[in-house]
């Protein structure tokens, strides 16, 4: 039996799972800061996301945050007992269908080098590097660097 996999629009109430979830996501390579109140707040601004659900339980997110002409991820993240199963490539190209018709020329992002699933996540979606942020992350003593990722957008995709 295959897992049906949702993909909605994110909205205020869904602040707590989410970011509960980045939360958890964190020590792997997630982004860091995220709370009930910056969730809510972003939504509440100009920023927009996606949730993948199964069976109605939220198990992945997307958040995005307009940049000028640029979209950004900000984060994004699936809950561990649900990897590998799609729900990251769904939410990105959900984020990446809306970027492009809301008229963003560029989706960005930043990712660690030793995030080996994300860069594989976002190399299957042909982004490229535009940046590097050199010993941006600790891991212990360890410094690692982080690159800024982007995909032009295209009305076809
Ligand atoms: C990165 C992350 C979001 C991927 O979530 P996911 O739902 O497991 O990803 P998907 O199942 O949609 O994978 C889509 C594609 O990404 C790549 N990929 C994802 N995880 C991978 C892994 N562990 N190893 C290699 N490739 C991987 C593969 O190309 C995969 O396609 P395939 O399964 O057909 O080979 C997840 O590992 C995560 O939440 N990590 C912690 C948070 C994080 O690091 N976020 C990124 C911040 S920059």
């Amino acid at each position: 039996m295959t897992t049906s996999i949702h993909i909605r629009v994110l909205s205020c109430e869904d602040s707590e799972a989410v970011a509960c979830l980045f939360e958890k996501s964190i020590e792997e390579g997630g982004a860091s800061g995220w709370d009930n109140n910056s969730v809510r707040d972003l939504m509440q601004a100009c920023g927009f996301g996606f949730v993948a659900e199964i069976r109605n339980t939220v198990i992945g997110a997307c958040i995005v945050l307009p940049a000028g002409e640029d979209a950004e991820i900000l984060n994004i993240a699936t809950d561990l007992n649900y990897r590998r199963l799609g729900a990251a490539y769904m939410l990105l190209r959900r984020a990446l269908l809306a970027a492009t018709s809301s008229g963003f020329n560029r989706m960005i992002l930043e990712v660690a080098d030793d995030n080996f699933a994300a860069n594989s996540l976002y190399d299957a979606f042909g982004f490229k590097k535009i940046g590097l942020r050199r010993a941006y992350y600790k891991r212990g003593t360890q410094a690692v660097d982080a690159h800024v990722l982007a995909l032009e957008l295209k009305p076809s995709l």
